[in-house]
C-alpha cells in the first residue's frame, strides 16, 4: 500500500480524485490544503473517518511544513493552485507564490526526503496558449505559449517539473487537461456561475461573442486520466488529457438553459475577457496509447449529471455564495479559519 500526498485535495477536482482514491483503490491519502476561498473542507466529510484519510491544513510554500509530511510519503499528485483566470488578471501575486514557488518547494521536499514517486504535476492545456479555427488540436511536443497570468504560472511550474527530472533525474509525471465540469466546482466557473444564475432567475453573463471554444471534459474522466498517469506513466513524460468535447461558450449555455428549461433572454454578452483565448482542443492519442485511458462520459449525460447535482445540492453552493462555508470548518475545528 503506498502514502500519497494530495495537495488541493479540498477544491473541485482534488475532491473528487481523494473520493475516487478511496472508493476504488488502496492508497493511504494524505490531503495537504490551505483551505483558500476554493477549498472546502466539507466536500470530504463522508471521508473524513476512513481511517486511509488524514488532513493537513498547510501551505505547499511552507518548506518546513512540507519537508515533513515528505517523510511519510512515497508518492504526490500535485493539484493545489490558484486556479481561475479572471482573478489572475486582477492580481497575479499569489499565483506565482502557489502555483510556481508552490511547486519547487514540494519538488525539493520530495527530493530531499527521497521519495519513490511518482511526483504527478495536474497541469492545464491552456500553457499551450490559443488556437484558431483551423489549427489541429494542441500535442504534447506543442510550445508553450501562455496569454493569462494564471497559465504563465502554470507553464512555469510545469518547467521547473521538467528541470527536476532533467537535473536530478525526479520520477516527474505531468498531465495537462482540458476544460474539467462536475459536482463540487467552485460557482466562480462558467458552467456552475450559469447554472446558479439560472436557479437564482440572474442573467448569464457571456464575454465577447460567446464564440471561444473549449473542450469539456467531465471531472471523473480527468481524475481516471491522472490516476492512469501516476500508475501506468513514464517518468519525464507529459499526457495531455481531453474530453474530445469542443464547444462554444455559447453553446455551453445553450445546454443549461434547455436542461433547466429557462429563456434565451437571460442571456447577456458582456466586455470580453483581457487577452481572451480563442480555442482550446487536445489531441489525447498519446495518453490513449500510453495509459490506455480515454475519457467515457458524453457531454449531455455528463451534464444532466452536473445540472442534478447542483439541483440537489443547493445548500452546498447556498453556503458559498453567502460566504458561510467558513462555519463548517469552524464548527468542527473549534477555531477560526
Ligand atoms: P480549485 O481552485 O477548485 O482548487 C484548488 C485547491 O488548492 C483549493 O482546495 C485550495 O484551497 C488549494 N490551494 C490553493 N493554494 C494552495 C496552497 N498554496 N497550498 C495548499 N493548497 C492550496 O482548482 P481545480 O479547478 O480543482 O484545479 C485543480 C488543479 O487542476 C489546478 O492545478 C489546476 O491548474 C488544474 N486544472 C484545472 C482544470 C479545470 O478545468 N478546473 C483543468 C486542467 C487543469
Ligand atoms: O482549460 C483548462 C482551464 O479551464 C483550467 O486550467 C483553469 O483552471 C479553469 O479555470 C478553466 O479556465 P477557463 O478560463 O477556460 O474557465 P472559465 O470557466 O473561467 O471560462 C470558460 C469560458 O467561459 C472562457 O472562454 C471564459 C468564458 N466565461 C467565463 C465566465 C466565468 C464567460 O463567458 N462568462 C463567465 O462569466
Amino acid at each position: 500500500m503506498k502514502n500519497i500526498l494530495v495537495t488541493g485535495g479540498c477544491g473541485f477536482i482534488g475532491t473528487n480524485f481523494v473520493r475516487l482514491l478511496l472508493r476504488e483503490q488502496d492508497y493511504n491519502v494524505i490531503n495537504l490544503d490551505a483551505l483558500t476561498y476554493a477549498g472546502n473542507l466539507e466536500n470530504l466529510k463522508e471521508v473524513e473517518d476512513n481511517p486511509r484519510y488524514r488532513f493537513v491544513r498547510g501551505r505547499i510554500e511552507d518548506a518546513e511544513l512540507v519537508s515533513t509530511i515528505m517523510k511519510e510519503v512515497d508518492a504526490v499528485v500535485n493539484f493545489a493552485a490558484e486556479s481561475h483566470v479572471d482573478r489572475s488578471i486582477k492580481s497575479a501575486r499569489p499565483f506565482i507564490v502557489t502555483n510556481v514557488l508552490g511547486t519547487q518547494v514540494l519538488l525539493d521536499c520530495f527530493r530531499k526526503a527521497g521519495c519513490k514517486g511518482p511526483f504527478l504535476h495536474v497541469s492545464t492545456d491552456e500553457v499551450y496558449g490559443s488556437l484558431s479555427e483551423d489549427d489541429p488540436p494542441f500535442t504534447e511536443s506543442n510550445h508553450l505559449l501562455p496569454n493569462s497570468p494564471y497559465s504563465a504560472s502554470k507553464a512555469s511550474a510545469d518547467l521547473l517539473c521538467r528541470a527536476a527530472w532533467k537535473t536530478f533525474g525526479l520520477p516527474v509525471v505531468i498531465t495537462r487537461c482540458s476544460n474539467n465540469y462536475g459536482p463540487f466546482q467552485f460557482p466562480e466557473k462558467l458552467i456552475p456561475l450559469m447554472i446558479i444564475n439560472c436557479l437564482e432567475g440572474r442573467s448569464l453573463p457571456i464575454y465577447g461573442d460567446g464564440q471561444n471554444i473549449r473542450d469539456w471534459i467531465y471531472v471523473e474522466d480527468h481524475c481516471r486520466g491522472v490516476l492512469a498517469a501516476l500508475e501506468k506513466g513514464t517518468s519525464g513524460s507529459i499526457y495531455n488529457l481531453g474530453g474530445n468535447c469542443e464547444l462554444t461558450n455559447l453553446e455551453v449555455v445553450e445546454t443549461i438553459l434547455r436542461l433547466l428549461k429557462r429563456p434565451r433572454d437571460l442571456i447577456e454578452f458582456v466586455t470580453d475577457r483581457p487577452g481572451h483565448d480563442r480555442r482550446y482542443a487536445m489531441d489525447i492519442h498519446h495518453a490513449q496509447k500510453e495509459l490506455s485511458w480515454k475519457p467515457e462520459i458524453d457531454f449531455e449525460t455528463g451534464m444532466e449529471r452536473t445540472v442534478r447535482w447542483y439541483l440537489d445540492n443547493r445548500k452546498w453552493w447556498k453556503r458559498i455564495l453567502s460566504g458561510q462555508y467558513r462555519s463548517y470548518y469552524e464548527e468542527h475545528y473549534g477555531k477560526e479559519l
